[in-house]
């Protein structure tokens, strides 16, 4: 992430922009004054002399249509550039009624300058040009609305995906993957939902969700293997956290009690969590995973090598499993590049002594690859997707070995 921030510098008496130009950036006065001008009946009205800590060109930055007024250096002006691409594209992913808002008062400030400058704006004109910024606004309330309220239907289950022991080629565990199935019958991936959980803060009330499910069916589940395996370790249910559970401390005692009370043994149970989270909250993510860890959980490292991959923070926290990444899985075999570095993950994580699972693998050439390179365990379609709990059940009872 580069975060460069540029400056710059304009003499005296010199024009920054001009009226009708077009220009995404807005800028931000570290030093000297500007005027910003518009002409009128042949003459330059002004309309703000501005000065340090002021901000000007926010209104193209926000719309991006042409300037509204020239601005010029009254004296020697130091700028810093503030970049539409910086400010606006997370504003409208992440929340278009935000960006729709934005959109609307500006509009309406341009209609009232319109007008004090005698020229004509139609009514309504406003609303209309707003039209697919309006749209995208309203799809988001409504998968909010449909999200909630599947939340309260039951339209949200948990599936499981086998975790296998290279070794030996059985199940070792199971991942707890969320499932979202709408009224009509169609499912909506968690790549689709869990990222608008996270921005309407409905992640929270998933979150808990999957531990609960998860650390309930590990029990159902773990029963019928010893039953089916009486001489294996019993397998560990890996939960996904969010970030945004583990940002806050009074969550993390309620998801220690729900571990507590649910009966589940801790050593089985397996919470994971990206690497993006524990680098950007450092201090807070070491104290709330430590908090977790007391309680005898594991705890693995998600979607390894997609994030910053910073490695300082490995050997900081008290990581069990690292999980390798899809990517680097899927190009095994295609690129020369993806192999060494899926043999670098392995034995870095060998070295710090933690357990490996390898994440996507299709095909047989993978599995033994990754075996090869010392990989303890594997997921993917090639043994199974993520199924329903009593097809997890049948599937442990059909003793598989891949
Ligand atoms: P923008 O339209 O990007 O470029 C010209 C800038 O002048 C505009 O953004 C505002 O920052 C500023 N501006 C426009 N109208 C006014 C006004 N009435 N008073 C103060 N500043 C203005
Ligand atoms: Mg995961």
């Amino acid at each position: 992430m580069s975060e460069t921030i540029y400056s710059r510098k304009f003499a005296a008496g010199e024009e920054i922009f001009r009226i009708g130009d077009q220009g995404r950036n807005a800028y931000f006065i570290e030093k000297g004054r500007v005027e910003i001008t518009n002409p009128r009946d042949g003459e330059d009205l002004v309309l703000a002399t501005l000065g340090v800590g002021e901000i000007f060109g926010e209104m193209s930055m926000i719309d991006d249509a042409p300037r509204s007024a020239t601005v010029r250096a009254l004296e020697d002006t130091e700028v810093i550039i503030i970049q539409r691409s910086r400010i606006m594209q997370p504003v409208i992913s992440a929340d278009p009624m935000m960006n729709l808002i934005l959109r609307v008062v500006l509009a309406r400030f341009r209609g009232a300058q319109h007008k004090l400058a005698g020229m004509s704006t139609e009514p309504g004109e406003i609303d209309r040009s707003l039209g697919e910024i309006r749209d995208l606004a309203i799809k988001r309330i409504n998968f909010e609305k449909d999200m909630r309220r599947g939340l309260e239907l039951g339209q949200f289950e948990m599936h499981y995906q086998p975790i296998v022991a290279l070794d030996g080629r059985t199940i070792a565990g199971f991942e707890a993957l969320m499932r979202w199935q709408k009224d009509d019958g169609g499912f909506i991936s968690p790549g689709e939902f869990i990222p608008l959980a996270e921005q309407t803060g409905l992640i929270i009330e998933l979150g808990r969700r999957a531990l609960e499910d998860g650390l309930r069916d590990q029990i159902r589940l773990a029963e019928t293997y010893k039953s089916v395996y009486p001489h294996q370790d019993v397998p560990f249910m890996s939960i996904n956290v969010s970030g945004m559970q583990l940002t806050d401390l009074a969550e993390i005692d309620l998801m220690a009690g729900l571990i507590e009370e649910s009966g589940a043994d801790p050593a089985h149970i397996k919470l994971e969590i990206t690497e993006t989270l524990l680098v950007e909250n450092f201090d807070h993510a070491i104290e709330a995973l430590q908090k977790l860890k007391s309680l005898g959980v594991l705890i693995a490292i998600d979607d390894f090598g997609t994030g910053y991959s910073s490695l300082s923070y490995l050997h900081q926290f008290p990581l069990d499993t690292l999980k390798i990444d899809r990517a680097f899985v899927v190009n095994m075999h295609e690129s020369d590049n993806s192999r060494r570095i899926v043999r670098s993950i392995v034995q870095l994580a060998l070295s710090l002594n933690m357990s490996i699972v390898a994440e996507g693998i299709e095909e047989m050439e993978q599995l033994s690859t990754l075996h090869a390179l010392g990989s303890h365990y594997g997921q993917g379609y090639l043994m199974s997707k993520p199924l329903p709990f009593n097809d997890a059940l049948a599937l442990i009872e059909s003793k598989p070995i891949w």
